[in-house]
C-alpha cells in the first residue's frame, strides 16, 4: 500500500500570502548538468494578511541550497530550516532582502517541470508549481513580482539566451561565457516566468499596434524547422489584430517571442512575452501537417497570445480560479477561430469536443466543478471541465448580455482588475454590473459539477393556436455533490412551419411577434430558472416542429421525443446550422444504438435516403460559394464516434458499437457508391498534384468532404476503391490527403487490398523518418488500427529505435492513441490492453507523473463496462495503487476512480 496519503488542498482554506515579493533579481549560470540559480528577493509583510508566526515559508523542491543571506548577513543553521518542500526562515523582519544560491540539475529533470533539457536546448515550464524547482519562492499566483534576469552560458552551446520582458543588454565575460539581461516591467506571478537557452533558428516579423508601436515578433525553432513557421506567424499577427478590434487589447512589451520545443507536457504556455510551445502547435508545412493541424496551430497561437490580457495582466488568485483565465481564454480563441474560418463548423467542432471529453468527465469519478473545491495535485485539474465547460460558461454570459454589453463587461473587467490576481466571481460581477442583470443563480454553474439534463415535452392546442413547451431540468449527482440546485440556463429555440421556415415567435402576453431576420432566422432565447418551466407560443395555425437549444446555447444534455421524420426534416431545413448537424447526429446515434441492441437490424431506407439527399446537395462546382458548405456537409456526414456512443449507453458494449458503426458505414458505402464517387471526383482537385496547394478554409472544407466520402467508400471496398485510395496516397501534395488515404488503405481487408496498406505505411516511414511530428502520425495510425494484432504491434513499436518514453508527444502518439483512440482494441475482452496500460503507467510515473496520470483516463470510467471488464480494470487500478511511492498525480486519479 501507499505509505502516506498526499494532502488535500481546499479552496475554503485560501489565505492571502503573509509576505509579498516586490522584486526578484535572478542570475542563472546555465548548464545542462548543473545550473546555479542566485535569487535576490525584496520581501515585505503583506498589509492585507493577518500576522502569522513571524517565519517566512518559501516553496522549494529538489533544490540544493548553497548559500543564504538576509540583508547581507549569512544565516547560521539555527535561523532557518530546509525540508523536501520548503525553506523556512525564522523570525524575519517586516521588510528585507533575501539572497539564496541553489543548484539544480536540468538533465536529470524528466518530469519537464522547472528547468529541463529538450533536445539540445534548456527551457523552463513553471505553471502551475514548477518555479519552486528553480529557486525558493512564494510560488503562488497571488504573489506578483517584478523580475530582472541575468543569464550566463557557454555561447557555443547556448548562443540564444531568452527570458521574459524586454532585452537589457549582453556582455562577453572574460572566461568566454556570454551574459544576457532581461527586464520584465510587468509584475507577474512566478508561474509565468520563463528561460530558454539554445542554438535556435529565428524567424522574425513585425506587428504595428493600434497605437502605432512597432513590435518585433520572433519565433525560435530548432535549426531545420525555419521553413515551418509561416502559419504560426500569420496566426499570431491575426490574433494580435483581433484582440485589438474585438476587445480593445493592445500588446504591452517591446517584443513578443515564441519558442517551439519538442519535449513538452501540454500544448503551450503563455509565459509573459516568451510563450513556449509544444512544437506540434507551431511547426507546419502543407506536406507535413494536416488541415486539422493548421487549425490547431492557429487556435493555440491565439490562445497563448490572448492570455497576455486574460491570465497575465489579470491573473488567478489561487489555482481553484484556473478557469478565470482558461475558460475565458478558450472562449476568446474559439471566437477568434470562428472569425477566421467557418463559424458554424467551428461551433460543431467545439461541441463535439465538449460532448466527447467533458460530458464523460462530468459523469465520471473525476467530475469537478469549473471552480473546484479541492484537489490533491493541481496538475490533474487542467481538464476539459476547467477549459471547455469554463468557456461555455463565458459563452452563456456573452449570450445573456449580448455583444455590446458583453464588451462593456470585459472593458470593466480589464479596467478594474489590471495587475491583480482575482476570482471567477470577480469576473461574473463585472458581467453582472455591465449587463445590468442578476447572475446570482448563474454563479451556480461555477460551483456545481455534472451536466444538467433538460427533459422537454410539448403540447399543441389546435383550437387556441397555442404551442406550449415544458422544460424540466435536473443535474445528476456527482462525487461529493449529492444534491443539485436548479441552474439559470439560456435556452435558444425556433419553431419551424411545415415548409421548414422559421415562424415568427410570440409568447403569451406579448403584444407583437418577433419576425424572422432577412436570412429567415427567428430564434428566441428563453431563460430557464425553475426546475420546471413552461412557455406558451401563440398565433400558430399548425403544429410546429421545434428546433431546441439552437447553437448549443448551454452545455446540457437535451431530451425531446423527436420522431425520425422530425429529425430528417430538421436536418434538411433548420435555419440553425448547428441544429441541422445535431439532428443528423441524433438520427445516426439512434440508429447506431438500435443496431447495437439488435445485431441483425438493417439500415432503414429512410436513413440511406437522407444521406443520399445530403450528398446531392454537395456543391457541383468545387469553387462555387454555395450554402451547402462542403466543410459543414462533411460534419453532417460524419458518424458519432465510438466514444460518444459509449457515453450514451448505461453499459458500454465495446464490440457492439464498433460493429454497428462499421456495418452502417459499409452499408452507406455500398448503397451510395455512385453518389459518393461523384462527390469524390467532383472535389478531386486536379491542381493538388501540381503543387498549388490552397490553405483557405474553403479548400480545407473540400478536402474534408472528399476524405469523408473516401472513408465510406473504403468501408465497402473493391479494386476500384483501392486504386482510388492508392492514387490519392501516391499523388497528393499535402498531409491531409496523404494521411486520409493511408488510413483507408490500412483499414481495408487484405483479401481486397492485399498488402497495399503495409506498403504505403512503409513508404510513409521512409519518406518521413526524420520528421518527428510526422513520425508521431505514423505511430498513432498503427496504434489506432482496428486490426486484431494491434496490441502486439504497439508493443513492438515500443522497441522501435525512434520510440522514447521521455518524449510526451511520442508517448501520446503510441500509448495514448491506443488507450484513448482505439476503444475496440484497448478494451479487448481478455484485459490485455488494461495490463499493458498499467505497466506503462508504472514505468512512466517515476519519470513524468503528469503524463502518467493523463494516460490513465480511459481506465477511470471502468464502472460503465460489463462486469468482466470492470473486474479487469479494477484489478489494474488496484495494482497501481499498491505501488510504493506513487506520484500525487497518479495517486489522486487512481484513488478517485476506485473511490
Ligand atoms: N496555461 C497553458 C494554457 O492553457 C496550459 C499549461 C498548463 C501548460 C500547465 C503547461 C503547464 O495555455
Ligand atoms: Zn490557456
Amino acid at each position: 500500500m501507499y505509505r502516506t496519503t498526499p494532502p488535500v488542498i481546499r479552496r475554503e482554506d485560501y489565505r492571502p500570502a503573509e509576505f509579498l515579493i516586490d522584486q526578484a533579481d535572478l542570475r542563472f549560470e546555465l548548464d545542462a548538468g548543473q545550473t546555479l540559480v542566485e535569487a535576490e528577493l525584496s520581501l515585505r509583510r503583506n498589509p492585507a494578511a493577518p500576522r502569522g508566526d513571524g517565519d517566512l515559508h518559501l516553496d522549494g523542491e529538489q533544490l540544493e541550497l548553497l548559500d543564504l543571506t538576509l540583508d547581507g548577513r549569512r544565516l547560521p543553521p539555527a535561523e532557518y530550516r530546509v525540508d523536501e518542500h520548503a525553506l523556512v526562515v525564522r523570525r524575519v523582519p517586516d521588510r528585507f532582502r533575501l539572497r539564496t544560491r541553489v543548484q539544480i540539475h536540468p538533465s536529470a529533470n524528466t518530469a519537464l517541470e522547472g528547468l529541463y533539457v529538450s533536445g539540445d536546448m534548456l527551457c523552463t515550464q513553471c505553471e502551475a508549481e514548477g518555479f519552486r524547482r528553480i529557486t525558493y519562492f512564494l510560488d503562488r499566483p497571488d504573489v506578483m513580482s517584478r523580475y530582472r534576469v541575468t543569464l550566463v552560458a557557454d555561447p557555443a552551446r547556448y548562443p540564444v539566451l531568452l527570458s521574459n520582458g524586454n532585452p537589457a543588454g549582453t556582455e562577453e565575460l572574460a572566461d568566454g561565457r556570454r551574459l544576457a539581461r532581461w527586464d520584465d516591467p510587468f509584475p507577474k506571478p512566478s508561474y509565468l516566468f520563463a528561460v530558454v537557452a539554445g542554438d535556435l533558428a529565428l524567424v522574425e516579423d513585425r506587428f504595428v499596434t493600434a497605437s502605432g508601436r512597432e513590435i518585433p515578433l520572433r519565433i525560435f525553432v530548432e535549426p531545420g524547422n525555419r521553413d515551418k513557421c509561416d502559419h504560426a506567424m500569420r496566426s499570431l499577427k491575426a490574433a494580435m489584430r483581433w484582440d485589438e478590434t474585438r476587445y480593445g487589447r493592445e500588446y504591452d512589451l517591446d517584443l513578443f517571442m515564441i519558442v517551439a520545443v519538442s519535449h513538452f507536457n501540454m500544448g503551450a504556455m503563455e509565459n509573459k512575452g516568451l510563450n513556449v510551445f509544444n512544437d506540434k502547435f507551431v511547426l507546419a508545412r502543407p506536406d507535413t501537417a494536416t488541415d486539422a493541424d493548421f487549425a490547431h496551430i492557429e487556435g493555440v497561437v491565439a490562445h497563448e497570445y490572448f492570455h497576455n490580457w486574460t491570465g497575465n495582466r489579470i491573473t488567478c488568485r489561487d489555482w481553484f480560479q484556473l478557469s478565470l483565465k482558461e475558460g475565458f481564454t478558450v472562449y476568446r480563441d474559439q471566437e477568434f477561430s470562428a472569425d477566421q474560418g467557418s463559424r458554424g463548423v467551428k461551433r460543431i467542432e467545439d461541441v463535439r469536443l465538449l460532448r466527447s471529453r467533458q460530458f464523460p468527465e462530468d459523469a465520471g469519478p473525476m467530475a469537478h466543478p469549473v471552480r473546484p473545491d479541492s484537489y490533491i495535485e493541481i496538475n490533474n485539474f487542467y481538464t476539459a471541465t476547467v477549459y471547455e465547460k469554463g468557456a461555455e460558461l463565458v459563452r452563456m454570459q456573452a449570450g445573456l448580455l449580448g455583444p455590446e454589453r458583453f464588451r462593456k463587461g470585459t472593458d470593466l473587467y480589464f479596467e478594474r482588475f489590471d495587475g491583480q490576481a482575482v476570482t471567477t466571481d470577480d469576473f461574473v460581477a463585472c458581467m453582472e454590473q455591465a449587463g445590468g442583470l442578476d447572475l446570482t443563480q448563474f454563479r451556480r454553474w461555477y460551483a456545481q459539477a455534472g451536466t444538467p439534463v433538460l427533459e422537454c415535452a410539448d403540447h399543441y392546442d389546435a383550437d387556441a393556436g397555442t404551442y406550449t413547451l415544458e422544460i424540466r431540468q435536473h443535474t445528476p449527482a456527482t462525487p461529493g455533490q449529492a444534491d443539485k440546485q436548479p441552474l439559470h440556463i439560456p435556452f435558444a429555440v425556433g419553431l419551424l412551419d411545415a415548409q421548414g421556415r422559421d415562424l415568427p415567435l410570440r409568447l403569451a402576453g406579448e403584444s407583437a411577434a418577433s419576425e424572422p431576420t432577412a436570412a429567415g432566422v427567428c430564434t428566441r432565447m428563453l431563460e430557464l430558472r425553475a426546475p420546471v418551466e413552461r412557455f406558451t407560443f401563440v398565433g400558430l395555425a399548425a403544429r410546429p416542429v421545434p428546433s431546441l437549444l439552437r447553437g448549443f446555447s448551454a452545455p446540457v444534455r437535451l431530451r425531446y421525443p423527436y420522431s425520425d421524420a422530425d429529425l430528417t426534416f430538421l436536418m434538411a431545413h433548420d435555419s440553425d446550422g448547428f441544429n441541422r448537424w445535431d439532428a443528423a447526429q441524433t438520427l445516426a446515434q439512434r440508429l447506431l444504438l438500435r443496431m447495437v441492441e439488435e445485431e441483425a437490424l438493417s439500415v432503414p431506407d429512410s436513413f440511406v435516403e437522407a444521406f443520399r439527399q445530403a450528398l446531392k446537395e454537395a456543391p457541383v462546382d468545387a469553387s462555387a460559394d454555395t450554402q451547402a458548405d462542403p466543410a459543414l456537409l462533411a460534419e453532417v456526414l460524419t458518424l458519432p464516434s465510438e466514444g460518444y456512443l459509449a457515453d450514451q449507453m448505461d453499459c458500454v458494449d465495446v464490440d457492439g458499437i464498433h460493429r454497428a458503426r462499421e456495418t452502417l458505414a459499409a452499408t452507406l458505402g455500398a448503397l451510395l457508391r455512385e453518389d459518393l464517387l461523384a462527390v469524390y471526383e467532383r472535389h478531386w482537385q486536379p491542381g493538388a498534384e501540381a503543387g498549388d496547394y490552397d490553405l483557405s478554409p474553403a479548400a480545407a472544407g473540400r478536402r474534408a468532404l472528399r476524405n469523408c466520402v473516401l472513408g465510406y467508400l473504403g468501408q465497402a471496398p473493391d479494386a476500384g476503391i483501392v486504386a482510388l485510395a492508392q492514387r490519392q496516397f501516391d499523388t497528393a501534395n499535402n498531409m491531409t490527403d496523404v494521411i486520409a488515404a493511408l488510413r483507408v488503405l490500412l483499414e481495408m481487408p487484405v483479401d481486397v487490398a492485399g498488402d497495399a496498406g503495409e506498403r504505403a505505411l512503409a513508404a510513409f516511414y521512409r519518406r518521413w523518418s526524420q520528421e518527428q511530428l510526422v513520425l508521431d502520425k505514423w505511430f498513432a495510425l498503427q496504434a489506432q488500427s482496428s486490426r486484431p494484432d494491434t496490441l502486439a504491434r504497439v508493443k513492438g513499436l515500443m522497441k522501435h529505435p525512434q520510440f522514447s518514453l521521455a518524449n510526451p508527444n511520442r508517448v501520446r502518439a503510441l500509448i495514448g492513441a491506443f488507450a484513448s483512440g482505439n476503444p475496440l482494441r484497448f478494451h479487448a475482452e481478455d484485459g490485455a490492453g488494461y495490463g499493458f496500460l498499467a505497466d506503462r503507467i508504472l514505468e512512466l510515473d517515476p519519470l513524468n507523473p503528469q503524463i502518467a496520470a493523463r494516460l490513465l483516463h480511459p481506465m477511470t470510467r471502468w464502472r460503465r463496462y460489463d462486469p468482466g471488464r470492470q473486474a479487469l480494470m479494477q484489478r489494474q487500478l488496484e495494482r497501481i495503487l499498491e505501488v510504493d511511492g506513487l506520484s500525487s498525480d497518479v495517486y489522486e486519479v487512481v484513488s478517485r476512480s476506485l473511490g
